[in-house]
C-alpha cells in the first residue's frame, strides 16, 4: 500500500477527513502523542488499526472527539464526577472511561462494556475529526511495544506502507499520551498518569484514587483495570536501565556502569548537567514535563544510533514524575537501579 503524506492545508485535511468516513486509516498529530485514526463506528476500520499496529486483538481503543456534545451519543451515563472532570480537562491531554452506549461496537472497546473518550486540544487533530464528520478510534500511531510517535517521522518509520495516510504536522507538545481516569465507578481511578497530573485531578475530585499498577510490573496472571498495560511497551531496540536518585550518587552509579559496560556502545539520557567519558550523550531536559517531552524521541534517537545500552538518569521528584516513571520503568522493563540518596 502507498502511504500519502498530507500536509496541514484544508484541502488535505479535508480528503484526510474523507478517507477516515469512508475507513480507511491516517495517522494525525495530538498534543500528546501521534495517533493512529479509523471510523469508531465502523468494526472494519478499527479492525485495520490493530492489524497495522500488530496490536493484540484486546487492547481496547481510545475514541476521539472535536465536540463535547459527542459524548452523549456514544455512552449511557455520566455521572457528577465525570462531569466535573470532563469540563476541567476537555479538551486537553486527558481520557475519561464511561459506560459504553449500543452505538459504540465491541471492536473498539475489546468487548468491555465502558469506552475511553478523548477530545484533543491540538488543532490539526480537531479539524481532521471535524472533517471526518464521525468519531475516531485512534491508539498511539507506532508499532505495539515501541516508543510512541511524537513527530511524523517516526510514524513515517513504523507505518509507511501499512496505512493510507500520514498527516505530517507538528512535533507533540506534551510527548507522553494523556491521562486516563475510570469515571465509571463513585470513586474516579487514575489508570494512566499523563499530560494532566494527579494533583490537578484531586483539585477537581479529591477522592480520586491511583491504580496500584502504575508503576509496578504486574504480577503473573493478574489481569489490570487497563488492558493495554499488561504488554511490553515503549522498548527501544537498546537495553534501557533507569538509574534514580540524587544528581551525585546517579553520576556515581552511571560511571561504575559504564565502565562495566565498556564493550558495549554506550548511551546516557540526562537529566543534570552530568558528563560521561565513553558514551553518547543526549540531554534529556531538568524537569520531568521536559523530559516527558522528549523521552520517546530520544530513546528513537539512541536506536538510529546504534547504542546497545541506554542508562537514564532520573533525579527530579515532581508532580509529572508519575507519567515519566510510568513510560521509562516500562522501557527498562522495570530494570530499575535506585542509588542511596545522599
Ligand atoms: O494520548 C493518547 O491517549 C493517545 C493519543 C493518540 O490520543 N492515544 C493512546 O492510545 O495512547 P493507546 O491505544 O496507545 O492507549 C490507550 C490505553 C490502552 O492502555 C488501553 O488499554 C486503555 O487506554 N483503554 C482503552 N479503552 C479502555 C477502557 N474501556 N477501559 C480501560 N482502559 C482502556
Ligand atoms: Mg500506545
Amino acid at each position: 500500500m502507498q502511504t500519502k503524506i498530507f500536509k496541514t492545508d484544508d484541502n488535505s485535511i479535508a480528503e484526510a477527513g474523507r478517507i477516515l468516513k469512508d475507513g480507511g486509516l491516517v495517522a494525525f498529530p495530538t498534543e500528546t502523542v501521534y495517533g493512529l485514526g479509523g471510523n469508531a463506528l465502523m468494526p472494519d476500520s478499527v479492525k485495520k488499526i490493530y492489524k497495522a499496529k500488530g496490536r493484540p486483538s484486546d487492547n481496547p481503543l481510545i475514541v476521539h472527539i472535536a465536540d463535547l456534545e459527542d459524548i452523549k451519543p456514544l455512552v449511557s451515563e455520566i455521572n457528577d464526577n465525570a462531569k466535573a472532570l470532563i469540563d476541567a480537562f476537555m479538551p486537553g491531554p486527558f481520557t475519561v472511561i464511561l459506560r459504553k452506549s449500543e452505538l459504540v461496537p465491541d471492536t473498539v472497546t475489546a468487548e468491555m462494556d465502558t469506552v475511553a473518550i478523548r477530545f484533543p486540544e491540538n488543532e490539526t487533530a480537531q479539524r481532521l475529526i471535524r472533517a471526518a464528520g464521525v468519531p475516531i478510534a485512534a491508539p498511539s500511531a507506532n508499532i505495539s511495544g515501541k516508543p510512541s510517535p511524537t513527530r511524523a517521522s517516526h510514524v513515517i518509520d513504523d507505518l509507511s506502507g501499512r496505512i493510507d495516510a500520514i498527516i505530517d504536522g507538528e512535533n507533540c507538545m506534551v510527548g507522553v499520551e494523556s491521562t486516563i481516569v475510570d469515571a465509571t465507578g463513585d470513586v474516579p481511578v487514575l489508570l494512566r498518569p499523563g499530560g494532566i497530573t494527579y494533583d490537578e485531578i484531586c483539585e477537581i475530585v479529591p477522592e480520586t484514587v491511583i491504580d496500584e499498577h502504575i508503576l509496578n510490573s504486574l504480577p503473573e496472571g493478574e489481569k489490570p483495570l487497563c488492558p493495554g498495560m499488561k504488554y511490553t511497551h515503549y522498548s527501544p531496540e537498546a537495553d534501557v536501565y533507569v538509574v534514580e536518585g540524587n544528581v551525585r550518587a546517579v553520576r556515581k552509579k552511571i560511571n561504575e556502569l559504564l565502565e562495566q559496560n565498556s564493550d558495549k556502545h554506550c548511551g546516557v539520557l540526562t537529566m543534570s548537567r552530568n558528563t560521561y567519558n565513553d558514551a553518547l550523550i543526549i540531554y534529556g531536559g531538568m524537569t520531568n514535563k521536559e523530559y516527558a517531552k522528549g523521552l520517546f524521541a530520544n530513546l528513537r534517537e539512541f536506536d538510529r544510533l546504534g547504542v546497545d545500552v541506554v542508562f537514564a538518569e532520573l533525579c527530579c521528584d515532581d508532580e509529572y514524575s508519575m507519567a515519566v516513571k510510568n513510560r521509562i520503568y516500562k522501557s527498562a522493563g522495570h530494570k530499575v537501579i535506585k542509588t542511596l540518596d545522599l
